[in-house]
């Protein structure tokens, strides 16, 4: 079986597997239960600094975005860090860490954008026993507005300058959390470097509004008939997620800086993405609303099952898609393919028809008897037929032979050549 131990930035955990901080670790019975159900590590639910809990609202935090079977495809929240007092907070991690030393267990922490609150709160965690501490620079809302979370995580002078502090007055390995609200996220990843982060964790969540009550016109969730923006995550995230993890991972300023993936995991196979693409654990926090802390064991022996096949161990997999990451310029224009349809799976709905007719190349045939054909001469392989035929491999790409002729174009498939040497680049051209 598959070895799944992990460690990460030298913090050692029996799975890759960590909570993110979130109400999932909120508190000692709750990460008691998760170690219990098998997760390698948490991230405690961020910490404030010493005084008067933060507030949350008493109505509802949360909004969501169903798929048709109601299964949860995004989550909007608009709560905030722990609204529980520090010392409780602190006295538990110190407890849990105790009664778990082979767990991770991570401090997340967002306090005032000062020399002295960040020398404060990391003085009153120091003998909690914790494996290290993550800098939450990225919720979006309710402490953004107090200068704290994506305000600084929009501003990459402030990510550099707090890491560079944490380092200076701790010495436990710091892991910088980043905001996805941000144009180019490479740039909060190189200022945390630069800092001294020892590691980066994305993606925080979203700015959203998830709906608009239409009798109230408030955004939803709707709190006496107000509404407010707030974070988005779940499986719906996971797309930027990752792209947001191999522009890390492939960025030479960044290439090899650790990076803990999040956003969206859900099963191994997402897990597995995110570590192909560089992450060298992953961090759960919808997946375990949705479904409870259980969650974990698919996740486990899934990863184990899918390693064992391929024959590899967790630190192949760990980066091993990010060489095949590229600018679309660097794509291979003599690569073509070709719709098919597998007439015996077909039910004959017509959905491939209608998208291809109206919003794409005309290029598929509906004949008597509603059989539906590819006219290879006018398909340009788009996909949209493959992406929206409800019945799954019914539709696939077949790829061209090396010198078999392209019937749409007339020309025979080539070598490698993508456009940076095309003859309509005017650069290519000039280049000459
Ligand atoms: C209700 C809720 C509260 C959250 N609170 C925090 C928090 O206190 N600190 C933090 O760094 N991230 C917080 N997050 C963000 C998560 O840690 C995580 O980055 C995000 O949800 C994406 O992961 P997911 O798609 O698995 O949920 C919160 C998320 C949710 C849903
Ligand atoms: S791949 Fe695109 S162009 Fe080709 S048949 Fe499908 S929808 Fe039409
Ligand atoms: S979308 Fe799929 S099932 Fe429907 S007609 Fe086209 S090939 Fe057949």
């Amino acid at each position: 079986m598959a070895d799944l131990r992990s460690e990460f930035i030298g913090i050692k955990s029996p799975n890759p597997f960590w909570l993110a901080s979130a109400p999932p670790t909120d508190k000692e019975y709750n990460v008691r239960r998760a170690f219990q159900a098998g997760w390698g590590g948490v991230v405690w639910k961020t910490l404030g600094a010493e005084g008067p809990p933060v507030v949350n609202v008493n109505g509802p935090r949360y909004g969501v975005v169903h798929g048709p079977d109601r299964r949860v495809l995004g989550l909007n929240n608009i709560e905030l860090i722990t609204d529980r007092p520090l010392e409780v907070n602190l006295r538990e991690i110190k407890q849990v860490k105790r009664d778990y030393p082979d767990r991770a267990l991570i401090i997340s922490l967002m306090v005032p954008c000062d020399e002295d609150s960040w020398r404060d709160i990391l003085k009153r965690i120091e003998d909690t026993g914790a494996d290290g501490v993550e800098l939450n620079f990225g919720c979006p809302h309710g402490m953004a507005e107090r200068g704290m979370g994506s305000a600084v995580g929009q501003v990459p002078d402030y990510i550099e300058m707090v890491t560079r502090w944490v380092k200076q007055y701790s010495r436990m390995p710091c892991i910088v959390k980043l905001t996805p609200n941000i144009t180019d996220v490479r740039k909060p990843a190189e200022a945390a470097r630069r800092g001294g982060a020892d590691a980066v964790s994305l993606i925080n969540t979203i700015n959203s509004i998830t709906s608009v009550d239409l009798d109230l016109f408030a955004p939803e969730p709707t709190i006496d008939g107000k509404g407010s923006h707030g974070g988005y995550c779940g499986p719906a995230v996971k797309p930027i997620a990752l792209n947001m993890v191999a522009e890390i991972a492939r960025n030479p300023a960044t290439a090899g800086l650790p990076i803990s993936g999040i956003g969206g995991v859900t099963t191994w196979r997402d897990a597995a993405e995110f570590m192909a693409l560089g992450a060298g654990n992953v961090q759960v926090c919808t997946a375990a609303m949705t479904y409870g802390f259980k969650v974990v064991q698919e996740m486990i022996t899934g990863l184990h099952d899918y390693l064992d096949r391929h024959d590899m161990a967790l630190s192949d997999l760990i980066g091993r898609a990010v060489p095949n990451v590229k600018d679309w310029q660097e794509l291979n224009l003599n690569y073509v393919t070709k719709a098919v349809i597998d007439q015996e799976a077909c039910i004959k709905c017509g959905r491939c028809y209608a998208a291809c007719e109206d919003t794409s190349h005309q290029a598929i045939a509906m004949k008597s008897g509603r059989v539906f054909e590819v006219v290879e001469e006018e398909c340009v392989a788009c996909n949209l037929c493959v992406d929206v035929c409800p019945v799954q491999d019914c539709i696939t790409m077949r790829e061209l032979a090396p010198g078999e002729t392209d019937l749409r174009t007339g020309i025979a498939r080539g070598d490698y050549a993508n456009w940076t040497t095309h003859p309509n680049n005017p650069a290519a051209t000039a280049a000459e």
